[in-house]
């Protein structure tokens, strides 16, 4: 069974009628705006699974190369659960947020053990699986099979919260059950399940956008309790400003004597499991010269048993990681003496070829092609 939302109530105006009336006019619209979009045309659930998964967190223009990729290599759950992890990241590297494909290989051989490779077709097995929510099932059971599941994502959200002039917070219980209830209402009894969850989410990116929505091009513009009330603007209710942390790091990059380099493999439970990365340290508030020489010294002995010296900067990458802003200092670096080397952590010497086939951050990527540029 699918989860019901608890009792609220839709505003009184949106009665069976109201109802009736937007899908007659959200199918027409959709039929004739919609963007072509390469998982627009399969009913494949597999492949529906893969988009949602790679559109979560991430913009439809990054996705459309990665999913031609994807699918490319891996086109049925069979071929990706029998990959290598390290593999499937490659295909993933440039995504972020790898829990997501580690989560989706993990379902694939759930898929092959419990289902015989068949992709389930009912609510209950598919939010079962690792990675699968509510809207993920809801996206795949209404795309591929017209299943009359309901999904509130961010582009329907925005929309449903004007359309229904939902003026608290839309992360709160009550708005949240009010916008699943609306979306369960739009497709109750439907044929088109799908069609009108995409036409939901193709309004609301294309016309009912954040800011300044096209209200003049929108086919619900009449039934828009919002628009009536020219509150389109003020709804959704503006977040509070993210809190960042200011973050320093170090790369010492070290060679070998073959001048392979050093990496190390991001274990579990850290940030980029799986991947492979250029060994980084936390110097954070540390500004002396001396202290910060002292202190790279001191973690690269911790992790790899030799110190190590910090010779010329060579690159200063900025990037953001949750809510860490970074600002991470790549240096030519040189083993000194003391100690022998003996890593805690699985590390690799690779060339600067052998980076080419291993996954990395996108941190990482950026610093592999600066040594190629060095070497
Ligand atoms: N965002 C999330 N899922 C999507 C889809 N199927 N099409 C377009 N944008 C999306």
């Amino acid at each position: 069974m699918a989860q019901v939302s608890p009792a609220v109530r839709l505003p009184k105006s949106m009665d069976a009628a109201w109802f009736r009336n937007a899908r007659t006019k959200l199918l027409a619209w959709y039929s004739e705006n919609a963007r072509q979009l390469p998982w627009r045309g399969t009913k494949d659930p597999y492949a529906i699974w893969i988009s949602e998964i790679m559109l979560q967190q991430t913009q439809v223009v990054t996705v459309i190369p990665y999913y031609a990729r994807f699918l490319n290599r891996f086109p049925t759950v069979a071929e990706l659960a029998s990959a290598e992890e390290s593999e499937v990241f490659r295909f993933w590297e440039g995504l972020g947020y790898y829990r997501r494909a580690r989560q989706m290989h993990a379902a694939s051989k759930e898929i092959m053990s419990r289902f015989n490779g068949l992709f389930p077709t009912d609510f209950e097995s598919i939010i079962g699986l690792p990675g699968i929510g509510r809207y993920t099932a809801g996206a795949i059971l209404s795309f591929a099979f017209d299943q009359p599941f309901p999904i509130v994502e961010a582009n329907t959200q925005r929309l449903s919260a004007r359309l229904c002039l939902i003026e608290d917070d839309l992360a709160s219980k009550t708005s949240q059950a009010i916008l699943w209830r609306f979306a369960e209402e739009m497709v109750k009894q439907s044929d088109h399940s799908g069609g009108l969850n995409q036409s939901l989410m193709e309004l609301g990116a294309t016309i009912c956008k954040p800011k300044e929505p096209s209200c003049d091009r929108c086919v619900l513009k009449d039934q828009c309790l919002a628009f009536r009330k020219c509150r389109q603007n003020k709804i959704p209710k503006a977040k509070l400003p993210k809190q960042y942390e200011l973050r320093q790091e170090i790369v010492p990059l070290l060679a070998d004597s073959k001048g392979r380099w050093l990496l190390r493999r991001c274990a579990e439970g850290e940030r980029w499991a799986g991947l492979w990365d250029f060994p980084r340290f936390d110097v954070t508030g540390i500004e002396d010269p001396l202290a910060l020489e002292q202190s790279v010294r001191q973690q690269c002995t911790a992790i790899f048993g030799r110190p190590c010296s910090v010779g010329p900067l060579l690159q200063i990458i900025k990037h953001g990681v949750t809510r860490y802003r970074i600002t991470l200092a790549c240096h030519r670096a040189e083993w000194v003496k003391g100690g022998r080397f003996k890593s805690t952590q699985e590390t690799a010497w690779l060339t600067t070829k052998e980076l080419g086939s291993v996954p990395l951050s996108s941190t990482g990527r950026l610093i592999s092609n600066l040594v190629a540029s060095i070497r």
